[in-house]
């Protein structure tokens, strides 16, 4: 039959999801290259599974009642590559099989196949391959299903309605590498062997995409709380609340992680060029209280002649929990603070926000008379509480609140001249805390449960909760969007900052940080792999609190700014900064001389000695403005990651890289490429002068490609070396010229 014919066919039905079985029985195997994708009927399963982009497979899969259309999605169709005609799938096929035989299409490279249980013909069970050079076919992963196992698809009902909760799994190998999933705290690039709740708190951000070492990647398109399991022949995803489970699955060659990130952001977004400002350096602390603090910190950067882009203002600067405006009392003349900032300075400003409402805000009876605010299952409740307050976190779920939240904002800040926006504690379900009842109790340690049965405009956190940081920073992209008159994907004009994010978060001009971590040694190092599988997961924008949150309450000195062991630290921390995608100090800092919390953190606040090393690099962060704007270019037009797992670069070329990754050794855990030229390995211990690295072996054999940045002496790669590092060094080398480096010509 031919293409022509199908389409007829299906065309007779206006309705795709109507049966039809265009299949000529006899062929049991039948592969078609150009098939719109094929529909199985399981009982009272339906699976869809549809060619989406380049060589990929959007699956979809539900028990009894078809999706409605109106499900999250974070997924675009039709992708921003590959596809016909820029047409959109939506539920389209043109075979139909109740499983008695073998279906089989191809997309590019990749192809799924049917099979039945002990070796039947036909059957339910979906295999993805990739299509190799020669035309053979190597198996990615197939649907999980050992003899007489539970169903690799499997259902339960847990609630009185239709939906359902749903656990997935497929193949793995016991040599499977696995990278991405959003961020955790756990000193793992390669996650194999993990089990990860898909449930956000402060610091820990789990996100079902990853890419496999085997060259395909994975994204579990749900919007869902769950869990994530990679075990040692299974890989398992769990959905607590459906009524629909879909993913897509895309391949590359073997240790081609570019084109992998290529096809990722083509499903779920492409990052916009951020703007000029935001490479700069960022000044934040916890906190700059008041107008007047503002103002002589802008001063003081334009006396010490040190360059600053952004100068942001933290918590607590707002009268009541979701006035989403700055205490007149403490901040009476905003629009002229934020030019005197400007003046003197050249910076730009961010003003937190938080999700939070307290009754006695301002804004508390319009957003609760428009269903603007989150509730619980027993009535409008409460969903946390802070600073003496119960509040309600606002419903960015809801398109009309998103608006609200941009109108005060806009009236507040933006038009004042605040026009950067740092998302706070908006992680989903309460504030975010997992481990203190948000400082009012000594005596609850850890919060068991993030309000799973909050209600929002799409459904409860444990069904939609992971949208919930992303809608955040979709309402702020709006509010700039709408502003500026400007498209999403194109050159951002401001910024927004956000302690959670999701799949596809890079599309937003919004950059995720690591969190309120502590100020230790060990925090420090742990961020490198929480950075590496941000990378991963295609969030390209990513950035931490150089000099870490907050004091480690069992280590007397940290976050302690007079003390020798946290100025190494917070040196250690900032130099390493300079090679992140933003370069951005924040924290709570105590100090000798006041009993507080909000004691310096600026670049002069850490001893004579030291500041001549802070401003150093903050001076060549400016001096590689060039090579950042090449580096977040092609990070906008392909998805190329800025940071760079040494897998990313190296697997190709050095037999060492994949097997030092898999067991997650610090090489591959504490070093990574900075754009295609500068190799990063941050100090992570204290009190050292020399560090070992080790240096990969590149594509050219035989030379020495690699130079030590303080001494210009070249390296061979596949080697470790040490180099002296005193305090004022961060180990950094490159590949190629420094020349192409300061002037961005490096692609
Ligand atoms: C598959 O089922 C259809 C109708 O249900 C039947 O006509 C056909 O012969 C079957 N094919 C095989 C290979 O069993
Ligand atoms: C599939 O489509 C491509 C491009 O439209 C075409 O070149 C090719 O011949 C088609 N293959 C088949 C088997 O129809
Ligand atoms: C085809 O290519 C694959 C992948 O490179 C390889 O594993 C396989 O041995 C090749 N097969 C033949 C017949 O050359
Ligand atoms: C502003 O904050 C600083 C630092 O906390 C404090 O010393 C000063 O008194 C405050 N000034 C005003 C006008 O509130
Ligand atoms: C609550 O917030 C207000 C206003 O920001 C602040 O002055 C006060 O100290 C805070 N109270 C507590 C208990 O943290
Ligand atoms: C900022 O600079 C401009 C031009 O130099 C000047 O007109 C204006 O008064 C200054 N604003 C403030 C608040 O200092
Ligand atoms: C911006 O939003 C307002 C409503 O808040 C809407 O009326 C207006 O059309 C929007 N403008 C643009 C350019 O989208
Ligand atoms: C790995 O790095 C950590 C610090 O980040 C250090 O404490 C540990 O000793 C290192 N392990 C090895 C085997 O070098
Ligand atoms: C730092 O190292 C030196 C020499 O390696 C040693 O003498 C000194 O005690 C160390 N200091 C600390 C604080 O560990
Ligand atoms: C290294 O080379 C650069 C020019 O590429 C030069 O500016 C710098 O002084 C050299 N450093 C040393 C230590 O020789
Ligand atoms: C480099 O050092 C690491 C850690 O000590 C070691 O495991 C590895 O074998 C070394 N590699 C080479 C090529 O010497």
């Amino acid at each position: 039959m031919t293409k022509a014919m199908y389409r007829l066919l299906v065309g007779i039905f206006a309705v795709p999801l109507v049966w039809a079985n265009p299949i000529p029985a006899e062929d049991s195997e039948y592969l078609m290259p150009n098939s719109t994708g094929f529909r199985l009927q399981h009982g009272f399963e339906t699976i869809l599974v549809q060619p989406f982009g380049y060589d990929g497979f959007r699956v979809r899969a539900w028990p009894y009642r078809p999706p409605t259309g109106n499900e999250i999605s974070f997924i675009y169709d039709p992708p921003l590559e590959g596809f016909e005609n820029g047409k959109a799938h939506v539920m389209d096929f043109d075979i139909a099989s109740n499983g008695n035989r073998t279906v089989a299409i191809r997309n590019g490279r990749i192809i799924v196949r049917t099979s039945g249980w002990g070796g039947n013909l036909g059957g339910y069970r979906l295999a993805f391959y990739r299509v190799e050079e020669n035309g053979s076919e190597t198996l990615l992963t197939n649907e999980y299903a050992p003899l007489k196992s539970i169903n690799p698809r499997y259902y339960r009902w847990p609630g009185p309605g239709s939906e359902f909760s749903a656990e997935f799994s497929f193949s793995s190998t016991p040599d499977e590498q696995i990278y991405g999933t959003g961020t955790q705290q756990d000193h793992m690039v390669n996650k194999k062997g993990s089990v990860i709740d898909l449930i956000n708190f402060n610091t820990h951000i789990p996100t079902p995409v990853f890419m496999s070492n085997k060259g395909y990647g994975f994204i579990w398109n749900m919007a869902s709380e769950g869990r994530m399991e990679f075990g040692t022949l299974r890989n398992k995803f769990t959905a607590d609340i459906a009524t629909v489970v879909d993913y897509v699955i895309f391949a590359a060659r073997p240790g081609d992680y570019d084109t992998l990130q290529q096809r990722l952001s083509a499903l779920t977004g492409r990052a916009p060029p951020p703007p000029q400002f935001a490479l700069g350096f960022i000044q934040s602390k916890l906190r700059y209280e008041n107008q007047t603090e503002v103002e002589l910190l802008a001063r003081n950067f334009y006396y010490n002649e040190i360059p600053v882009s952004l100068i942001v203002i933290d918590y607590q600067s707002w009268a009541h929990q979701g006035d989403w405006q700055l205490d007149p009392r403490l901040w009476p003349d905003v629009e002229s603070m934020t030019e005197k900032v400007k003046n003197l300075t050249g910076a730009e400003m961010m003003a937190s926000l938080w999700p939070s409402v307290a009754d006695n805000s301002e804004n508390y009876l319009e957003l609760i008379a428009n269903g603007f605010l989150s509730a619980t299952r027993s009535g409008p409740g409460t969903t946390d509480s802070w600073n003496g307050s119960y509040i309600r976190n606002i419903d960015s779920t809801n398109p009309a609140a998103r608006q609200f939240l941009w109108r005060t904002l806009k009236r507040n800040y933006y038009e004042k001249g605040i026009r950067n926006f740092w998302i706070d504690q908006a992680d989903g379900g309460a504030l975010g805390e997992a481990y203190e009842n948000n400082g009012q109790s000594s005596y609850i340690e850890s919060i068991p449960f993030t309000l799973p049965n909050a209600l929002y405009a799409v459904g409860t956190q444990l069904g939609a909760g992971k949208l919930y940081p992303w809608a955040h920073q979709q309402a702020i992209e709006e509010g700039f969007r709408n502003i500026t008159e400007t498209k999403m994907g194109t050159q951002c004009k401001q910024i927004s900052l956000s302690r959670s994010g999701y799949i596809g978060s890079q599309r937003f001009c919004s950059m995720i940080w690591s969190g309120d971590t502590t100020s230790v040694w060990e925090t420090l190092a742990v961020q490198v792999a929480s950075g590496l599988s941000a990378a991963a997961t295609g969030w390209g924008w990513w950035t931490m609190d150089a000099g870490g949150f907050q004091a480690d309450p069992t280590v007397p000195w940290s976050a302690n700014i007079d003390t020798p062991e946290y100025r190494e630290l917070y040196v250690r921390w900032f130099q390493w900064a300079t090679f992140l995608p933003f370069m951005r100090t924040h924290g709570s800092r105590a100090c000798n001389t006041q009993n507080a919390y909000t004691c310096g953190n600026e670049p002069w606040s850490y001893g004579k000695e030291n500041t001549p090393i802070i401003i150093s690099y903050i001076k060549l962060r400016y001096q590689l403005q060039p090579y950042l704007q090449a580096i977040f270019d092609v990070f906008h037009k392909t998805g190329r990651s800025i940071m760079r797992p040494l897998y990313m670069d190296f697997e190709r070329t050095d037999p060492h890289i994949a097997e030092m990754t898999r067991r997650n050794t610090n090489t591959t855990t504490q070093q990574y490429m900075f754009g295609p030229k500068l190799l990063v390995t941050p100090i992570t211990t204290p009190n050292v002068t020399e560090w070992s690295v080790y240096l990969p072996q590149t594509a050219t054999t035989g030379t020495k490609p690699w130079t030590y940045w303080w001494t210009n002496e070249t390296y061979a790669g596949g080697q470790n070396v040490t180099v002296h590092t005193p305090i004022e060094h961060i180990p950094l080398f490159y590949l190629g010229r420094r020349e192409d480096i300061i002037s961005g010509d490096i692609f």
